[in-house]
């Protein structure tokens, strides 16, 4: 059975594990910890092994924590590695043991591209890319932000393409998650480049894609509101909806007030974490005016990337194809189960 090593505990981190945890076909290595807070006893009583930096070992024995032994001891072990760590130490792995252990590694959305600190060729989107990660040692899963995006506009491109002539996206994305500490500013910020239009434009090459991004006071989803320009005519209301209405990963639903109402939903429904894992088009947001159509969809942002990186395990370590991988991915996740409820909770 392939072994898998999390490195990393936070909200991508603690969420991997639970789903890795429940594959019968992979065997969760463990996971990293690099605080000696309360979150390793949580790892300890899910029954993970904790893995910590060696120098850090004697710090975390002290308060009692059953530690299984030092992140390269967990590295070495592993036959492929998924860092969820905070944004820039990805590299840090990347340089001290994934390139001189020889081990695969999936990088999340916070890490380098290009530049200095680039830790991968590639930005994975299960969506419109995943046959080119089948080779690779090392790929970055896209952000929730631009793996919800690829959820609309590839199918989009697919139908439509040549009838295109841009793409226009502002992303409004929440301060924080729920379970995050960290407080939320009353403020809207702008952020002056967003990475998400050079991440997207990085797996569609071409792609004529303008994005601004806002972050706003909530903990509650991002919401995307797409403008599509069309040359002539838009498709009709219902062409888009029929588009949608099959696809993975995204739901179509009615009458929701805002991203907070899916989110509390979804822990109503007791959906692992309180995740939905994926995007959801609010029908009456709808809108087709002359050669423009407008849809908003909102983002799990803390589920989203949960399947992705499943899907990477399949391609990196077992050379599945998409097909197969995806029908892996819907054992594991329940996402066309959870697609159905939420359809028929928001009608
Ligand atoms: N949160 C989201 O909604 C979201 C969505 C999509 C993608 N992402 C991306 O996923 C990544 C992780 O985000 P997150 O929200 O899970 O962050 P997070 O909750 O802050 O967790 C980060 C984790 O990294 C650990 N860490 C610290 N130093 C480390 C190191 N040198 N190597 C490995 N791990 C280390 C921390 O461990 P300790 O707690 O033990 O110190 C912590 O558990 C980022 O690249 C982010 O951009 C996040």
């Amino acid at each position: 059975m392939y072994k898998v090593f999390i490195n990393g505990y936070g909200i991508i981190g603690s969420r991997l594990a639970t789903a890795i945890s429940k594959d019968s076909d992979t065997s969760l290595v463990g996971i990293a910890k690099y605080s000696a807070d309360e979150k390793t006893e949580e790892a300890i009583r899910k029954g993970y092994k904790v893995f910590v930096p060696k120098k850090l070992i004697t710090e975390f024995r002290k308060k009692n924590y059953d530690i299984s032994g030092s992140i390269e001891e967990a590295v070495t072990d592993s036959d492929l590695v998924i860092d969820a760590s905070s944004e820039g130490n990805g590299y840090k792995n990347l340089v001290r043991y994934y390139r001189p252990l020889k081990k695969k590694a999936v990088f999340q959305g916070g890490e380098d591209r290009y530049g200095k600190k680039s830790v991968a060729d590639i930005i994975h989107n299960s969506r419109i890319n995943y046959e080119k990660t089948l080779d690779k040692e090392f790929v970055i899963q896209g952000s929730c932000n631009v793996t919800g995006m690829g959820k609309i506009i590839q199918p989009i491109i697919e139908e439509y393409g040549d009838a295109i002539r841009r793409f226009d996206v502002n992303l409004v994305r929440r301060w924080a998650d729920l379970e995050d500490k960290k407080e939320v500013k009353d403020s809207i910020e702008w952020d002056k480049e967003p990475h998400h239009q050079d991440d997207f434009k990085d797996i569609v090459p071409g792609i004529n894609l303008h994005v601004d991004a806002l972050k706003v006071p909530s903990r509650m989803m991002h919401l995307h509101q797409m403008t599509i320009r069309f040359e002539n005519k838009p498709p009709s209301k219902d062409e888009i909806l029929k588009l949608f209405q099959d696809e993975f990963g995204v739901a179509i639903l009615n009458n929701a007030k805002g991203t907070g109402d899916i989110r509390k939903k979804a822990i109503e429904l007791n959906f692992e974490h309180g995740d939905t894992s994926m995007v959801h088009i609010h029908n009456e947001l709808i809108r087709i005016q002359e050669d423009i159509l407008k849809i908003s969809y909102s983002d799990d942002q803390t589920g989203m990337v949960i399947p992705e990186n499943y899907m990477l395990i399949q391609s990196m370590l077992k050379n599945k194809s998409r097909k197969e991988a995806m029908k892996l991915t819907d054992k594991l996740f329940g996402l066309k189960r959870k697609k159905k409820t939420l359809e028929n909770e928001f009608q």
